[in-house]
């Protein structure tokens, strides 16, 4: 069997002392669980929290990179750099990112790049707006986004790039997909890629992500095609982000 993952994306939350909270609340869950906890705290955070879960089986993601690779770029943050302080995933392609920072489908492909050549696994979000649902053009949406990052990047890096379908709609609303829509997405996606390559397939992992909460983790968990969970506004609240990581069979 495929090892599920549960992933937390802190978002722009917290301080020092809530990092700390989050990652101590945490530890026995995850260390207890048989598959791969995943946590994404603010940059600041990041050295500090990757001592913390040095001894357990917590691991550590970014919420963002740069699109280069270094140099005169103020204020970014590279993906050797997250290497360097014990990131081993990067969110990439976040629909806050896309939406409320301008990042391209092509941005986006670029920096699932320059993560794998970092030694970084891309979580590459994807999804649509509810606009683009309700006018039938998910799958339209969801394509261009895929096939940018297969276009710069080849279709082999999804044997180590994880996908995270994201509806935008469900992000922060309180309006999650139905565990039967996002597996009918999670499918077409499973579908898109592996057709293009058999190499893909063993281990080709789709999350979903979108208002997951503890009462709701189980039935997404257990559907066909979805491989793990994107966490953001649970996973700050550390008895409901164990009770989520606990819900994985
Ligand atoms: P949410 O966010 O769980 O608060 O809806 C999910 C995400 O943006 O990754």
């Amino acid at each position: 069997m495929k090892k599920k993952i549960i992933a937390g994306n802190w978002k722009m939350n917290g301080d020092t002392a809530s990092a700390t909270e989050i990652v101590e609340g945490i530890l026995d869950a995850a260390n207890a669980s048989s598959h791969d906890v995943v946590i994404a705290p603010p940059f600041v955070y990041l050295s500090s929290v990757a001592e913390k879960i040095s001894d357990s089986k917590i691991r550590l993601s970014a919420q963002n990179l740069a699109d280069h690779e270094s140099g005169a770029f103020t204020g970014e943050i590279s993906a050797k750099m997250l290497s360097d302080v014990g990131c081993t995933y990067v969110l990439v392609g976040h629909s806050e990112r896309r939406q409320m920072y301008g990042e391209t489908n092509t941005v986006v492909a670029q920096k699932t790049a320059l993560a794998l050549s970092n030694g970084l696994t891309p979580i590459l979000c994807v999804g649509e707006t509810l606009e683009e649902r309700e006018s039938d053009q998910w799958k339209d949406v969801i394509l261009a986004q895929i096939n940018a990052v297969i276009e710069h990047c080849g279709i082999e890096i999804f044997q180590e790039t994880i996908v995270a379908y994201e509806p935008v709609w469900a992000i922060g609303t309180g309006k999650s997909a139905s565990a039967e829509i996002a597996n009918e997405v999670h499918e077409f996606i499973y579908y898109t890629l592996t057709s293009k390559s058999d190499k893909i397939r063993p281990s080709l992992k789709v999350l979903y992500g979108g208002s997951v909460a503890a009462d709701n983790s189980a039935q997404y968990m257990s559907q066909t095609y979805i491989d793990g969970v994107l966490v953001g506004g649970a996973s700050l609240k550390p008895s409901v982000f164990s009770e989520i990581i606990r819900s994985v069979e």
